[in-house]
């Protein structure tokens, strides 16, 4: 057994043996794809990698569905099909985690640890391919880019039927500041939907000496900024969950010039449908009434992000019984997390379940967290990611 794999004295399930024993293939399959990372829908090299791989199992590999691939395990006939997404995609940031296999694409990197998510689906698609006897479900395996930016490759593949006669759907993503063997979900909204809003104001021009002659947008923007503020503080109920973050203020370009124009930009954040519509329209309120009290013209451009990620409570009751079933630490009731998540459109299709897995500690070892320059994950979480998968998708421990 592997030196660094779970610990003996939690090996008490013939799955977590078996997800041991791929632990150095899936630590090497993660180690390649963190060398060379690849961001967005074109992932020629990833693809290439996970379909060499893919193509040493007994599977039925389809190369193109909506962007991604799909490969399909037989199981008996009439039983039910499980499916299990890895995303593919890094970011296009500069890595400096120091590792011996950091990037060695300039600008680009795996600070998200799709490497580990997509290496670890190879290796459960490994396990269930070769298990000895009978399966008790169908199993599919999607691979999917694009998970970082709109509209989500998640999006193109459910639209292009990559989840047609499947039952039940899970996808995971490794959580920094839990240790490994920690896994954490929670039924109805866990993620957010992540919607992006711009706000052009424009006004006139001119020297700073003379506002009287101008109509100043940057007063204008700033007093939008404050009056936003009050859309989460005294629109929403107190019992929903919002974010209104201003991310981005541009204007001007001198001490002595007003500026014809500010530029606003920032995300909103809700768990449900009806609370980031009513944000929006509170937004479109202020933006309008801003022109008028402030004699600019204010324009707002709203985008909805991904749909909120919604677990179905059956298939996440059963996660948690699965996931203690091969003795892991699980959290069945973490607080919702604002961040958001295109596996929304695979909820969105068919019942299923979004998990966090501990992937060790932030901070030791000057480790960052998710989407930070060091971040990187104790690679002990890479046997229990097969283990939970497999354990979810042969449904037994
Ligand atoms: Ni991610």
């Amino acid at each position: 057994m592997p030196k660094t794999c779970i610990s003996p004295m939690t090996m008490n399930s013939a799955i977590l043996t078996r997800s041991c024993e791929q632990l150095e293939y899936v630590r090497l399959i993660r180690r390649e794809l963190h060398r060379f990372p690849e961001v967005g829908t074109d992932l020629p090299r990833t693809r290439a990698l996970v379909l060499r791989e893919l193509g040493k199992l007994n599977l039925n590999v389809r190369e193109d569905v909506g962007g991604g691939i799909v490969a399909d395990l037989q199981g008996p006939q009439g039983s039910p099909r499980i499916a299990l997404r890895a995303d593919m995609d890094a970011l296009p940031m500069q890595e400096e985690s120091g590792l011996d296999f950091a990037s060695e694409i300039p600008g680009q990197s795996h600070m998200c640890g799709h490497d580990a998510h997509t290496a670890i689906l190879l290796g459960v698609a490994r396990l269930a391919a070769t298990q000895a006897g009978p399966l008790r479900n169908h199993v599919r395996f999607l691979f999917q880019p694009n998970e970082e930016f709109q509209p989500g490759g998640a999006r193109a593949m459910t639209e292009t039927g990559c989840l047609d006669g499947v039952d039940q759907v899970y996808g995971m993503h490794v959580w920094p500041g839990q240790p490994t063997g920690w896994f954490g979900t929670r039924p109805g909204p866990l993620m957010a939907r992540p919607d992006v809003f711009s706000i052009t104001v424009t006004g006139k021009g001119g020297h700073a000496s003379a506002p009287q002659n101008c109509t100043d947008p940057i007063l204008a923007a700033s007093q939008l900024v404050t009056l936003l503020q009050g859309i989460v503080s005294r629109r929403i109920p107190p019992g929903e969950r919002a974010v209104l973050s201003v991310t981005r203020f541009q204007a001007g370009s001198s001490y002595n010039i007003i500026p014809d124009t500010a530029f606003l930009q920032g995300t909103v954040r809700t768990l449900s449908d009806d609370t980031g519509d009513l944000v929006q329209t509170e937004m479109q309120r202020l933006v309008s009434g801003l022109a008028v009290s402030m004699n600019v013209r204010a324009e707002l451009d709203y985008q909805r992000g991904y749909p909120v990620v919604v677990n179905d409570a059956t298939c996440t009751a059963l996660a948690v019984t699965v996931l203690r079933g091969i003795s892991a630490n699980v959290d069945a009731g973490i607080d919702p997390v604002m961040a958001g998540e295109d596996f929304s459109y695979y909820l969105n299709k068919v019942p299923g379940c979004f998990i966090f897995m501990g992937c060790g500690p932030c901070g030791a070892d000057g480790r960052g967290g998710l989407h930070n320059a060091c971040f990187c994950l104790d690679e002990d979480c890479l046997p229990w990611g097969v283990a939970a998968f497999a354990a979810l998708a042969l449904q037994e421990a």
